[in-house]
């Protein structure tokens, strides 16, 4: 019997779409991600997930991710349930992560996790029935963030293609810019903050140009269509003192937009500390809050991808609530 059961698993497992890293996706798949997301700003609420339930399971903090995947969940009817912290779990009784995805997916149609181990939600796609969401495994990917960032990117240039993108602060533990490396052509970070080289030997790989810089100057500004800024990630270095040494490395300040291009806009997957000046957030350059908005409409396209509801069926739905 439990042999039986385990062959279903398997073989249902070949058929589900989990949702674990970007690099999975094909140019014409991401293209499609973000038609699937202008039919959801079109219409957030709908029942296109009516009766279904969505488990979120946060081993690390967020606010914007759960708190989006979850509004996504609930505008698209669907039943949310899951923990925002692990200490509120049997994690503390010493339950493995492998128990409690085969208990979680027991009860859920679909599972949203974030873990702090590289490569978790890679493991638990591979021992889950129901498919697997990629919130964020430690220091290596967030493709949610990375796909709301692409959707960003499109609506305020209108393509993704030939853009002047400059991702500054820091490459080496920053887990949004890990993902949205196939987007970059600029990488500004100090030498302790530098893109790790299996990241570049991705872009070579994949015939992907990119140019390192140490400078972040108004030359560089002014030369960009994205400013994608990141926080310094405290909690990633084992040496605090090394923390101290680069956390201020580089702070956008409103002085320093003086000569942007007028299309330019400034990206920051959030939380900022203060790598982003106050001041800036009324210039009109700044977009940070309105892309953590945008992360909405790209979390129903991916419960949508997960649940293979097509965007003929988005188009078509006669369950949108006005
Ligand atoms: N951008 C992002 O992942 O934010 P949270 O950590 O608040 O989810």
């Amino acid at each position: 019997m439990i042999n039986l059961a385990v062959e279903s698993k398997k073989s249902y497992n070949i058929m589900k779409h989990d949702f674990v890293t970007i690099a999975d996706l094909s140019k014409d798949k991401i293209m499609y991600m973000i038609r699937l997301a202008q039919e959801f700003e079109k219409h957030p609420n709908r029942e296109l997930l009516k009766g279904k339930i969505v488990a979120t399971l946060f081993f690390e903090p967020s606010t914007r991710t759960r708190l989006s995947f979850e509004t996504a969940a609930n505008r698209l009817g669907a039943k949310v349930i899951g923990f925002s912290d692990a200490k509120a779990s049997s994690v503390t009784k010493g339950e493995t992560l492998k128990d409690t995805i085969l208990m979680v997916s027991n009860y859920a149609d679909v599972i949203v996790m974030r873990h702090y181990i590289e490569g978790a939600a890679q493991y638990a796609s591979e021992i889950s029935p129901v498919p697997i969401v990629n919130a964020g495994d430690g220091a290596h990917m967030h493709p949610s963030q990375c796909l709301l960032d692409l959707y960003s990117i499109y609506k305020t240039q209108g393509t993704l293609e030939n853009l002047n993108i400059y991702l500054v602060g820091d490459l080496k533990y920053g887990r949004t810019v890990h993902s949205l490396i196939t987007a970059m052509r600029h990488f500004i970070a100090p030498e302790e903050l530098a893109m790790p080289n299996e990241y570049k030997l991705y872009c070579k790989q994949h015939g992907i140009k990119f140019e390192e810089h140490t400078e972040f100057n108004d030359e560089i500004i002014a030369n960009a269509d994205i400013l994608y800024m990141t926080r310094v990630q405290k909690e990633r270095f084992s040496d605090l003192m090394e923390y101290e040494r680069v956390k201020n490395v580089y702070i956008l300040k409103n002085s320093m937009l003086k000569n942007a291009k007028e299309n330019m806009k400034i990206l920051h997957p959030l939380p900022r500390v203060n790598e982003i000046a106050y001041d800036v957030d009324a210039n009109p350059h700044a977009y940070y809050i309105q892309q953590a908005g945008n992360g909405l409409y790209a979390r129903e396209a991916i419960f949508s991808h997960v649940l293979d509801i097509s965007i003929d069926d988005v188009i078509n739905d006669n369950t949108i609530i006005k």
